[in-house]
């Protein structure tokens, strides 16, 4: 129902940004089904085959400086518009694909609506060589960590950090930022215009 809600966003002769997960995959359902001819890029080789698979032209993103609109799902979204996502390992590209969208719409189900992001992990992903480093710096930023297995599209490790409390998520994202080798993370604060949540049969939208 969110992604049906956000597919009201998507005019003709856009190039809309396509995110990563479960949420997005009835999205992409939706386009492919109502808007074939609109044109994507995509925030993950998933996302990218599942478009295609459906029809979709997927232009490379590496040759787009701008896109339209962008629609993503979301790990937590709270009434700030402030989110967590990366659950699904692309907050990377979904990040890069979010800056540069004009505009950037989240979907997600009642589950995810929280009253302030913190409590899911926020994964943070991390150049191979720098492992150890970033762990133990998010180690000492108060996070359990767990190195997950296997790679992002990028090539890149994820570490989950989980905080047992997030009283300041912006001083939180820019001590990230801060650590060379932490290639990006999960937490989104100003990235998101609006989000369409599903719960219990009804869609509330979320605008700032
Ligand atoms: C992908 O890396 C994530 O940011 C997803 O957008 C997020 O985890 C939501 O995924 P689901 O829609 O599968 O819950």
């Amino acid at each position: 129902m969110a992604a049906e809600a956000a597919l009201g966003e998507v005019r003709d002769g856009m190039l809309v940004g396509l995110g990563t997960g479960s949420t997005v995959a009835f999205l992409i359902a939706a386009l492919a089904r109502d808007r074939p001819r609109i044109e994507c890029v995509a925030t993950s080789i998933a996302s990218a085959a599942a478009a295609r698979a459906g029809g979709l032209i997927v232009r490379d993103f590496a040759d787009v400086a701008r896109v339209d609109l962008t629609i993503d799902g979301a790990d937590e979204i709270d009434a700030r518009l402030f989110a967590i996502k990366g659950a699904g390992g692309a907050m990377l590209r979904e990040k890069v694909v979010a800056a540069a969208s004009d505009r950037m719409v989240v979907i997600a189900d009642g589950s995810k609506r929280v009253g302030a992001i913190g409590r899911a992990k926020v994964p943070v992903e991390v150049l191979p060589f720098a492992r150890a480093f970033v762990a133990g710096r998010l180690t000492a930023l108060g996070a359990a960590v767990a190195v997950r297995e296997g790679v992002t599209d990028n090539g890149n490790f994820i570490v989950d950090a989980r905080f047992a409390a997030m009283p300041d998520p912006r001083a939180l994202a820019m001590a990230i930022d801060a650590i060379p080798g932490a290639l990006g993370h999960g937490l989104f604060l100003d990235e998101v215009d609006a989000a369409y949540v599903a719960d219990g049969g009804v869609v509330t939208r979320l605008g700032r």
